[in-house]
């Protein structure tokens, strides 16, 4: 029998403990959440599936010729001591690429047709009508045009929305304005509300910040700019955020990323105007999905052909 797959994934433990009984049935697996495994050797194992895993992880399985990360980034494990060099796949599937679209398309309609007017005036008992601006009327500027960015591009398309796509390589997307990394002051001063899919690197970590929220178009059809992110917590300055808001650089967010998560009960975001929360969960992975994922990918690389969804080291993502 092959050897057993390594699983850190700080995930629901419950949830990873009874989906894990019926997965990598033909090599089994050993949850590092499981006590049994406490001090077990680590060193014969080939495969890890991670998200979050302990800091001495790589130190004690230091054989390992693949490692699956437990979502769509691997921020989590990159800096970790002992990182091998053997390939990094990321989860790629379509349960996490579909939710995270719905996210994005019901923040960007809140936003559009004035959801937080809407709940203030059925709390007063008040008949507030309001005729909000058509989606067409909004340039909907995507940050992050990978696997997510592309899709949230199609279905906020199909809802009408102009959208605009900014990525480090330019890309050529049919009906989409597209922009590349140098070319950010262009791609801000169009853009309306701006959503946030990048993967979090050193040069991504920090960059929503106040001189970027002040770079977007004041004075469109929704009066102020809106930030939406879903990327990355550490890519975004919280108290910028704050301060934009309250200043009217920004007329609203939608944040399911943080800076420290969960979002300390003390934080000013809970309270701020126009700003919808949610606790990372716009596309959690679902792990029979990534469990399958995993299967699949293993048996491509036993069988020599290339794997998928593979990190590029030197980018970070
Ligand atoms: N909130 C959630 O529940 C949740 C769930 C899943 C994923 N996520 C986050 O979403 C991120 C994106 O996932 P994905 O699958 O779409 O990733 P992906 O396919 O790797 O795409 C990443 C995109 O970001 C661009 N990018 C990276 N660094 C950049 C930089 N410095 N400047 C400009 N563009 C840059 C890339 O540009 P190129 O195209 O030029 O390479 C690419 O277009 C993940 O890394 C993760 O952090 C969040």
């Amino acid at each position: 029998m092959p050897a057993p797959i390594l699983v850190d994934l700080k995930f629901n433990p419950d949830t990873v403990a009874r989906i894990l009984k019926t997965a990598f049935l033909d090599r089994g697996s050993i949850n590092i959440a499981d006590p049994e495994t406490k001090g077990r050797d680590l060193s014969d194992l080939d495969y890890a599936l991670l998200w979050k895993p302990d800091a001495d992880l790589f130190e004690r399985a230091p054989n390992l010729k693949v490692i699956f990360s437990g979502g769509a980034g691997v921020d989590s494990f990159m800096n970790l001591p002992g990182l091998p060099d053997v390939p990094i796949v990321r989860f790629v599937d379509h349960s996490l690429t579909t939710r995270m679209s719905e996210w994005v398309v019901m923040q960007c309609l809140m936003h559009l047709r004035q959801q937080t007017e809407h709940e203030r005036h059925q709390r007063q008992h008040r008949w507030g009508d309001m005729i909000p601006p058509e989606a067409s009327e909004i340039t909907v500027g995507v940050m992050g045009l990978g696997v997510l960015g592309q899709d949230a591009v199609r279905k906020l398309k199909v809802m009408g929305f102009n959208v605009i796509g900014w990525s480090r390589s330019r890309k050529e997307i049919e009906g989409l304005e597209a922009f590349d990394a140098g070319e950010l002051d262009a791609f801000l001063s169009k853009t309306d509300v701006l959503v946030g899919l990048l993967p979090l690197t050193p040069e991504t970590t920090g960059f929503y910040n106040e001189r970027l929220f002040a770079r977007l178009r004041q004075g469109g059809a929704l009066g102020k700019p809106v930030f939406i992110n879903a990327g990355r917590g550490k890519s975004q300055v919280q108290a910028d955020i704050v301060k934009a808001i309250e200043s009217g650089v920004l007329g609203g967010a939608s944040l399911d990323v943080f800076e420290v998560e969960p979002l300390p009960a003390e934080s000013p975001l809970w309270d701020l105007d126009n700003v919808f929360l949610s606790p990372h969960n716009a596309a959690s992975s679902e792990e029979t999905a990534l469990f399958r994922h995993v299967e699949r990918q293993i048996a491509r690389f036993e069988n020599g052909e290339p794997l998928q969804f593979v990190v590029d080291r030197t980018a970070g993502y």
